[in-house]
């Protein structure tokens, strides 16, 4: 997730902008830049990697101007570079643009713009702002990043400077966060308030749509029909540590209720009704992907549980056979590959040692690979065939969460594209799936309602040493992840199981009081679930299952219900892991643990 900063004022703009970019950080980046305005022209400095080469650069511009703007850059479209680093120009170098959030239409407007005589230099979607503010400009930065915005469709925080207009930072905010730091020497953008809380705790909370027209002596925020609007000043009373977390106890809290825009963000132009699915970064052809005869999903710890979702939904959907492969086995276990193999190789990190190997061996026995990562221009980006980029932003807590829900979102996309190609599914019947999915980022904020209810349940259970997690079909992938979740953080022992396997084994272990969670998602298997609920249950088992509201049969053997909004079943496991994450969240809180840094855990793991 980029971050944003921008001054206007009375003191050096480029100081300001660089410690305001530091604060933001924790967003994490890959590229970082600024442009001030000095003696009616813009200085661009850019660098790929840390804030630490950006202040070694900026030591050679040395620029005294009072205005400027600067960027942090979480690479999305384009990898991590200089020339993909942000401001962004238009050709004269008269406007700079930094930019934060998706723009869908980028495409669109890059080649509306193209057959207007504009030329791009970097690959990334934010470079369409500066164009279009310059092909609306005409003496007026507002009116013109006002009609640049109505082109714009996605999500989109902007600062934007002027050679023309040289005393003002112009900016707006859509579904992407921004705020307006008040100074009496001068004033601030920035898409956090911890990058303006060491200069100011006056500030003001953006809405969406609102543009805002900052000079040394005053800010202005304007309505998108150009109506001033007035703002109550909001004075801020916490810390920066608690700013970074945007207020929420630990990472892992915000990034469980990012979900639903993440899961968006990752859908975003690729899933529209009415239109074929959009996968820039996969070119198989139709007669490719008719050719493969088998599928292998390698992964290591939660990606692998991504994949699990991922061979249930492509065998179901495209009827293509998956094998799910943990990538330390796959790699040391001679895989029967050939050219008719596909490999989907799942990392968040796009570094992980094992996963790595993993992708190298299937490339190098002649299978296509393709990629799922959330990091662009990860080792595992560079080296596969075929891309396709979860969107979940920079996940810190080291136990997954944000970062497996878009991982589920990119198996389903596959599955559906695959469907289209192979002709399994119908238009119709793709279409009607597409509006399912599309449905999902709202039951995720409905659920993530639940967040009190899993903090009760929590303090009954938390002193437990053993639990089970039960499921079948898609419920039995999410019971791994869920009882994964539980182990990470709250170091209670935990074993997830196939519901219908429980009798070869595990069952001996119930005995009075064992606390078993139950998923019961699956309407096909609802009544099986119930019959292995039902085995535990008169062993002693304290059983707490989750289903879809309206299923209250459930309720009479179950010591507890927790309900779900009702999704097509095929999605469940991106709502039913939502409590579940909570659940392990609360244990860990009620426990004392470390829930951003569990002990012996590491986020990236690059050794074998
Ligand atoms: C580590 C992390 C896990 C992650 C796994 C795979 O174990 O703690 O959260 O699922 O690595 O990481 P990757 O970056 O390849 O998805």
């Amino acid at each position: 997730m980029c971050g944003i900063v921008g001054f206007s004022g009375k003191r050096e703009a480029t100081p300001l902008l660089v410690e305001g970019l530091k604060k933001l950080e924790y967003r994490g980046y890959d590229s970082a830049g600024v442009a001030v305005l000095d003696n009616g022209k813009i200085d661009l400095t850019k660098v790929k990697g840390r804030l630490a080469n950006l202040e070694e650069e900026l030591k050679k511009t040395q620029s005294k101007g009072q205005v400027g703007i600067g960027h942090t850059r979480w690479a999305t479209h384009g990898e991590p570079s200089i020339v993909n680093a942000h401001p962004h120009l238009n050709e004269k170098k008269t406007i700079a643009v930094v930019h934060n959030g998706i723009i869908e239409n980028y495409m669109e407007l890059r080649k509306w713009l193209g057959e207007k005589g504009y030329k791009f230099v970097s690959e990334t979607d934010t470079e369409v702002v500066p164009h279009l503010v310059d092909y609306y400009y005409e003496g007026n930065l507002l009116e013109a990043v006002m009609k640049a915005a109505k082109r714009l469709r996605g999500s989109y925080a902007l600062g934007v400077i002027c050679t023309e207009e040289p005393d003002k930072v112009v900016a707006v905010r859509k579904d992407s966060p921004l705020i307006v730091g008040l100074k009496e020497d001068g004033n601030f953008v920035a898409s956090d308030i911890p990058a303006v809380l060491s200069e100011t705790r006056e500030v003001y909370l953006l809405e969406d749509n609102e543009f805002v027209v900052l000079t040394a002596d005053g800010v202005e925020i304007i309505s998108e029909d150009g109506k001033k609007i007035e703002k109550e000043i909001y004075h801020v009373t916490w810390n920066a540590d608690a700013a970074e977390k945007n207020g929420y106890d630990h990472f892992m809290l915000k990034e469980i209720f990012e979900q639903p825009k993440v899961t968006k963000d990752t859908m975003t132009s690729r899933i529209m009704l009415g239109e074929d699915i959009k996968l820039d970064k996969i070119n198989l052809t139709k007669e490719q992907i008719e050719n493969i005869q088998k599928v292998y999903i390698v992964a290591c710890g939660t990606a692998y549980h991504a994949g699990l979702v991922g061979k249930y939904a492509i065998e179901k959907l495209a009827r293509i056979p998956v094998e799910v492969d943990i990538a330390s086995e796959f790699r040391y276990r001679n895989p029967i590959i050939n050219d008719k193999t596909l490999v989907i190789i799942v990392s968040q990190s796009g570094e992980t040692a094992d996963t790595l190997a993993a992708l190298r061996l299937a490339k190098s026995r002649g299978a296509r690979v393709i990629a799922v990562t959330n990091v662009v221009g990860s080792t595992i980006s560079r080296e596969a065939h075929d891309i396709l980029y979860t969107w979940a932003g920079p996940e810190i807590a080291v136990a997954s969460t944000k970062a497996y829900t878009t991982q589920l979102i990119a198996m389903y996309i596959i599955a559906l594209h695959f469907a289209k190609n192979m002709g399994t599914l119908s238009a119709e019947e793709i279409e009607a799936l597409k509006k399912d999915l599309l449905a999902i980022p709202e039951k995720e904020t409905e659920v993530l309602e639940k967040k009190e209810e899993m903090e009760a349940l929590a303090k009954k259970i938390y002193k437990e040493d053993d639990m089970f997690y039960l499921g079948r079909g898609f419920d039995q992938a999410v019971a791994m992840e869920g009882s994964l979740k539980l182990k990470e953080i709250s170091y209670i022992h935990s074993e997830a199981y196939a519901a219908g396997e429980l009798k070869h084994g595990p069952i001996a272990l119930i005995e009075k009081g064992t606390v078993v969670i139950a998923l019961a998602t699956q309407e096909e298997l609802f009544e099986k679930m119930v019959s292995n609920i039902k085995e535990v249950k008169t062993r002693g088992a304290r059983v707490i299952s989750f289903a879809f509201e309206g299923n209250t049969d459930i309720e009479n053997t179950s010591d507890e219900v927790v309900y779900l909004p009702k999704v097509n079943p095929l999605f469940a496991p991106l709502v039913s892991i939502l409590p579940l994450q909570l659940l392990s969240y609360y244990i860990s809180i009620a426990k004392g643990c470390d829930v951003d840094k569990p002990r012996n855990l590491a986020k990236s793991v690059t050794v074998e």
